[in-house]
């Protein structure tokens, strides 16, 4: 098997040696370092050139798309990194920038202890602000903000978001927290190359257009990269014994929008399965009697509970009322259905309850929104899909995203409000009133961790 694919890289790294100089590339399949293991990214086309322009600065202000988006951080960016960058620069690396790095355009980045304040979301919680106005058309206004940095308005509201990964991104059904970027009809391919322009014009303030070629490799080398969990520091190589974690199984999965849909869209017409995650499943009856044998046994039955654990689903917009059901007895699965990757496969923005007000955290603005007809308000600290398509029963929907690759880039959530996976299930439970054994809990981690 190893002989294999390093014959396919091999092979892969002459096909695509079409450039005429060797540049700088960073060795396919290397390992970086997390929390609680490792990851691998794995790409077809051998190594990652870092010549490609996803590694340039293409735009003014010095940030290129790996900025925010770094091979050793899940292809997003992490508190821990963030902050090693302010400190090795006094907080003057290009992702310190105060169009969307600061909490508001206008704040003081004179000193460095100014630029500490100003740059305190990042820092704190890796999250830019990513500015968006009320539709001109939209079912409602805004009646009032409570904006800690005195910046947001109907014409741009603030809105703290966490960047994305970058990888895998074949599986998405929707681009963006919101789906901005997926236009109607519009095929992935066109989606992200309209995204990747909209990035270096937005992040790194472009004032022009990048070439059809450079948006193409952009495109190209993201839709090459595949980024899993590979190893875990409790369970060793999480692609032996059976297991099928790590990139290189990640490759080989099927994908197609969707391909296992509880809303019944799935083209072939297969019903829903609700065992989306099937990965584990060799390590369900361990014979070792080893520690790492006990920890590959946890990781499967945290798969099994994700599979099957029944949850309550009550409230949540773009579910319950979309199928007429006060309460939908489900698993995490409902809404995490691609099997082995985990986000919605279609475009499904949901409202889990993240930008309630009762939720909001000192740091965050929070937005009243009054309904034109009606004149009902409800309080949110993001909108979300509800500022793309101006709809009252879009507010506070997301999408749900790719669980691959989750060791390597806490916080989770768009807003970075659990700091650990332990928090996230914490959310769940609370939510929806599960009421997770401590068992459960350490289980659904060992889990999530070899994603
Ligand atoms: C200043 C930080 C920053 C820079 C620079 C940046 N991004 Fe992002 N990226 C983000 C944030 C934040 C999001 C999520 C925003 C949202 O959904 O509202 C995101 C989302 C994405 C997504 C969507 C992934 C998904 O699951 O939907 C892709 C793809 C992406 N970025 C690619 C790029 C590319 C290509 C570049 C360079 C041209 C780039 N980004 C530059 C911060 C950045
Ligand atoms: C009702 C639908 C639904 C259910 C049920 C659900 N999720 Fe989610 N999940 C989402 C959505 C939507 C998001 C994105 C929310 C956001 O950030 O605004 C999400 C986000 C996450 C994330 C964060 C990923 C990241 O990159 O930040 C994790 C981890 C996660 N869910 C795990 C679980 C687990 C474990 C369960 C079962 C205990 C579960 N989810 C049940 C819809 C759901």
């Amino acid at each position: 098997m190893k002989n294999v694919f390093s014959m396919l890289c091999i092979t892969a790294l002459f096909v695509t040696t079409h450039h005429a100089s060797a540049g700088p590339r960073i060795a396919d399949l290397k390992d970086y370092p997390n929390a609680t293991g490792s990851a691998r990214s794995f790409s077809p086309n051998g190594a990652l050139d870092t010549r490609n322009p996803f590694f340039q600065s293409l735009g003014s202000n010095g940030r290129s798309c790996i900025t925010c988006h770094a091979p050793d951080q899940g292809w997003t960016v992490t508190p821990a990194g963030i902050q090693q960058r302010f400190d090795a620069t006094g907080g003057l690396d290009p992702i310190f920038r105060p169009n969307d790095g600061a909490v508001s355009p206008h704040a003081d980045i004179s000193t460095v202890d100014a630029r500490r304040q100003a740059f305190a979301m990042l820092l704190s919680k890796g999250l830019i602000r990513v500015g968006i106005g009320i539709p001109t058309n939209a079912e409602f206004e805004l009646a009032a903000v409570d904006d800690p940095y005195n910046f947001a308005s109907s014409a741009e509201l603030s809105l703290f978001r966490r960047p994305l990964p970058s990888s895998n991104l074949r599986f998405l059904s929707t681009v963006m927290w919101d789906g901005r970027e997926s236009g109607p009809g519009a095929t992935l391919q066109e989606n992200l190359i309209r995204q990747a322009l909209d990035a270096t014009q937005g992040h790194a303030q472009l004032a022009g257009v990048l070439t059809q070629q450079q948006l193409d490799d952009i495109v190209a080398f993201e839709m090459g990269l595949t980024t899993a969990q590979v190893t875990d520091a409790n369970c060793g190589k999480l692609d032996t014994e059976g297991g099928n974690g790590g990139p290189l199984r990640l490759f080989q999965q099927d994908f197609f929008i969707g391909i296992n849909d509880p809303l019944g869209q799935n083209p072939t017409g297969a019903a829903f399965n609700p065992v989306s995650m099937t990965l584990f499943d060799a390590w369900d009856n361990l014979q070792g009697n080893n520690a790492q044998s006990h920890e590959r046994a946890a990781v499967a039955r945290g798969q099994r509970l994700f599979n099957t654990k029944v949850i309550n689903v009550t409230g949540v917009a773009g579910l319950n009322d979309v199928l007429n059901q006060p309460v939908i007895q489900a698993n995490c699965t409902l809404c995490h259905d691609t099997p082995n990757v985990g986000n919605h496969s279609v475009g499904a923005p949901l409202n889990i309850g993240l930008t309630d007000a009762s939720r909001r955290t000192p740091d965050m603005p929070l937005y009243t929104l009054r309904n034109k007809s009606t004149g009902e308000t409800v309080q949110t600290t993001d909108p979300g899909r509800a500022l793309i398509s101006g709809k009252w029963s879009d507010i506070g929907k997301m999408k749900g995203p790719i669980l691959r690759g989750l060791a390597a880039r806490a916080p989770y959530f768009h807003n970075g409000s659990a700091a650990t996976l332990s928090d996230v299930l914490d959310f769940y439970d609370t939510r929806f009133n599960i009421g997770f054994t401590a068992q459960e809990k350490s289980d659904l981690i060992a889990f999530l961790r070899s994603l």
